[in-house]
């Protein structure tokens, strides 16, 4: 770790601990009662267990997304074929508890399907593997979702295109992107069906890349729904940054979906501003015409949930603290809904 983090480290822990004893005074309404898109929150099938997380995913969200079980790495085993069993384990329980499901992720360049890789090289057997999986995944949650990542993270950070070193790229050519909406297509005539990726904000070359590969699929005809953008964001995201990415990705005239939003404290290095980011993401939202709100998804219910907080890690980067207390970023988000 070099002197500036060294130094910044204790700054980051006294904010971080700030943050996570930041639970508002004010009782805050149920938050999906009061916003005007569906308000989605990441999942995995273990937290459906905990009924502190469960009654509180219930009175405050309308849907989840499966944190990692609709990937690759819960449901393609390195035999080839399908195992659902984890997938459809938390769509149930999601189901059950009144929660709708959108799926996440069917083609992710990190996570390549075992069956596939093993055939990278061969074109033409790759080709057909592909569309098999990607018919096989659709296929399976036809009229059970709200919709779809069918590819996610195609674009490179560096702004010169898409990520290139995958074997969707090596056997199929940027091609395998409308490839797999087109499949997704043929195996479910109607969920929406979106292209995910991050950085969209603080990276707007990246942006513009992101928005080509939207309006070339677009003219190629592909079956392009709405667009999401993760919003992983650090809590010193300049003022601005988030409502200039979703005008952007609303200027394709698609909904747009705030997939993955998360503030990180440890990850800023100036005035952290959490709860003026989350307003922000609510305000660049409610600006968009009602049929370009496709939704706002939290990255994690409580602190304790978040990814960024695994391997012993101190952040505080959603709504809600570790005992499930509404923190000054859920006030927020009412505040800018009122
Ligand atoms: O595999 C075990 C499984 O056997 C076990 O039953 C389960 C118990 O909870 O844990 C599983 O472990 C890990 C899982 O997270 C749950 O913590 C997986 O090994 C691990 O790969 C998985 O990591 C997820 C990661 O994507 C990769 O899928 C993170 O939770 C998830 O937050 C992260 O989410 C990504 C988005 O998909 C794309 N955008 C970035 C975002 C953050 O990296």
């Amino acid at each position: 770790m070099n002197r500036r983090r060294l130094l910044a480290a204790p700054l980051v822990l006294a904010a971080c601990s700030r943050a996570t004893a930041d639970p508002v005074a004010t009782e805050l309404p149920p938050l999906k009662s009061i916003t005007s898109f569906p308000l989605g929150v990441a999942a995995s099938g273990d937290q459906f267990t905990d009924p502190a997380w469960a009654r509180l995913v219930r009175a405050n969200f309308d849907r989840i997304t499966p944190e990692w079980e609709m990937k690759a790495e819960a449901f393609a085993p390195a035999g080839g074929g399908f195992d659902f069993s984890a997938p459809d384990r938390l769509v149930g329980a999601a189901l059950a508890a009144r929660l709708s499901v959108f799926g996440h992720t069917i083609v992710w360049q990190e996570q390549v399907p075992p069956a596939l890789q093993a055939i990278d090289g061969d074109r033409r057997t790759f080709a057909a593997g592909f569309a098999n999986y990607v018919r096989g995944v659709a296929g399976h949650y036809v009229g059970s979702l709200d919709g779809w990542d069918v590819v996610n993270e195609a674009v490179a950070d560096d702004g010169s295109g898409l990520k290139t070193r995958n074997a969707f790229m090596a056997n199929l050519g940027p091609d395998y992107i409308r490839l797999a909406f087109e499949h997704a297509r043929e195996a479910d005539a109607r969920t929406p069906l979106l292209l995910n990726d991050y950085n969209l904000e603080q990276l707007p070359e990246k942006r513009r890349q992101f928005l080509r590969l939207a309006e070339n699929l677009l003219r190629a005809g592909a079956p392009l729904t709405a667009l999401g953008t993760q919003t992983h964001v650090p809590a010193d995201l300049p003022r601005g940054a988030i409502a200039a990415c979703l005008r952007d990705l609303a200027s394709l005239g698609l909904p747009v979906h705030v997939s993955e939003l998360d503030v990180s404290l440890a990850r800023a290095r100036g005035p952290e501003r959490p709860a003026a980011i989350v307003g922000e993401t609510v305000d660049a939202l409610m600006a968009l015409p009602e049929r370009q709100r496709f939704g706002l998804t939290i990255w994690g219910a409580r602190d304790r949930d978040s990814w960024l907080v695994r391997g012993g890690r101190r952040d505080a980067p959603v709504l809600f603290d570790d005992a499930g207390r509404p923190k000054s970023m859920a006030a927020a988000l009412v505040e800018a809904l009122r």
